[in-house]
């Protein structure tokens, strides 16, 4: 390839600032060893899971070219141990990261992975289209995020996905107000200030906006993580009606949230506030909204976005019968709780990913049947079929479809419906 590696990125201005930021504070803090992230991927399974969570309608394959835009210094080499069979390329305009992300590639024998020094508002000069493109925490730092938000969907494949992460706002409400702070102060990056705001932040008083987000991110209070939140030269965050516009300005469109459950009016306790019925009767984005702004915590929004003019749109519905023809494959990271039960649960199923506590499912003895018969291989019909009465009775399928419908909504499942092998 013709392109020169080690070009500067930019020749000046806001991003050029970026970049120098980066160049001298590369987040994530750099890993020496991917082995634990290595075994984790081993899981057939979980990779399995992942693909048809961007792709519930496309047979899983692992033979995929993935962009990591803007790969920080370790992200593209985790993707490239992932998924073996894939071409993956990351690109990233900080020199640090792209050396960063190289050592990775030295260790781990990563042949799939190639890595450029390369402002992703440049990627057309790859001359490469992508089936994946992940761009997580680097958007919102741009100048101009729709130019590279366009720049990415122009190399994604019309059947592509994108996995897009930004900032929301009113998580990182402290955030801002210490970026502010430091703004007043004249601080910026250097080794010093970092010391001393870490001091800072121990003397911040209880009560403060930040102080729930200190408790839950630990790595808050270490440099590379600091530096990037509160001495950030350039960053912006996206509530959820923005995050919508700035999709669809971008030429994209809204698939489904990584998580969905913090999301929907039907997971957690706004599912009985006075205000539910209300709720329901929003369209998906107004209730998503809603639910931002009765949480209130959210600090990043990571969704699943697709090409606006894409052949092969990935919905999951459950009105008409498809439904039955899907196959559940349980998500990595959630559990089955028998203990400690509330009223009338045989058991409480629990996505540990999910940050907020009340984002748990209690399930009965007939639901927790059904969920046993999750196998990764047999279709709903299948599993409905096989933990009731065979042939199951119309209340029951009914009872089923809000089930499955409902573990959907609370990350328990994601489906393979590509899959058509179904006697309904
Ligand atoms: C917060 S880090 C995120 C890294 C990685 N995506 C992750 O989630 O771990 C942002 C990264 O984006 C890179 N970056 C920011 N703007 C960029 C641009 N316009 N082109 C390429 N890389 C960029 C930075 O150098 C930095 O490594």
């Amino acid at each position: 390839m013709s392109l020169q590696k080690n070009q500067a990125a930019h020749s000046g201005g806001a991003d050029a600032e970026v970049q120098d930021f980066y160049e001298r504070y590369p987040y994530p803090r750099p890993v020496e060893s991917l082995e634990k992230y290595r075994q984790l991927w081993q899981d057939a399974q979980k990779r399995r899971a992942d693909y048809h969570l961007f792709w519930p309608a496309k047979s899983f394959r692992e033979d995929q070219t993935i962009l990591i835009a803007g790969c920080g210094t370790s992200q593209a080499a985790k993707h490239a141990l992932r998924w073996p069979k894939a071409r993956v390329i990351g690109v990233d305009f900080s020199a640090t990261s792209v050396r960063h992300t190289q050592i990775l590639k030295a260790r781990y024998n990563l042949d799939n992975l190639q890595v450029y020094q390369l402002p992703l508002e440049r990627i057309n000069e790859l001359a490469t289209s992508f089936d994946q493109i992940v761009c997580t925490g680097v958007l919102h730092h741009l100048a101009d995020p729709v130019a590279g938000l366009k720049a990415l969907r122009e190399a994604l494949k019309p059947d592509g996905a994108m996995h897009v992460m930004v900032y929301a706002p009113y998580g990182r409400t402290g955030i801002y107000m210490l970026q502010e702070f430091c703004r007043r102060l004249s601080l910026t990056a250097t080794d010093e200030t970092i010391r001393e705001l870490i001091a800072a932040l121990n003397a911040l008083p209880p009560g403060h906006p930040l102080e729930n987000l200190l408790r839950q991110a630990p790595d808050f209070r270490r440099e590379a993580a600091l530096a990037d939140a509160l001495l950030h030269p350039q960053d912006r965050a996206y509530s959820v009606p923005q995050l919508f516009d700035f999709i669809q300005e971008g030429g994209l469109t809204f698939g489904r949230w990584i998580k969905q459950a913090p999301y929907s009016p039907q997971c957690g306790v706004i599912a009985n506030i006075p205000q539910a019925a209300r709720l329901a009767q929003l369209p998906p984005v107004e209730q998503y909204a809603a639910v931002e702004l009765f949480r209130g915590t959210m600090v990043r929004h990571s969704a699943v976005v697709y090409r606006d003019d894409t052949p092969s749109p990935q919905v999951i519905q459950f009105t008409g019968d498809a439904w039955l023809s899907y196959v559940p494959i349980r998500m990595a990271s959630t559990i089955c709780v028998e203990e400690r039960l509330p009223v009338g649960a045989t058991a409480v199923l629990i996505n540990q990913t999910h940050t907020d506590t009340d984002l748990y499912l209690p399930i009965t003895a007939a639901e927790k049947r059904l969920l046993e018969a999750i196998d990764g291989k047999s279709s709903l019909a299948e599993i409905v079929a096989k933990a009731g009465a065979s042939p199951p009775k119309q209340s029951q399928v009914e009872k089923a479809r809000s089930f499955f419908e409902r573990l959907w909504w609370y990350d328990q499942v994601v489906f393979d419906a590509a899959t058509q092998t179904v006697n309904k």
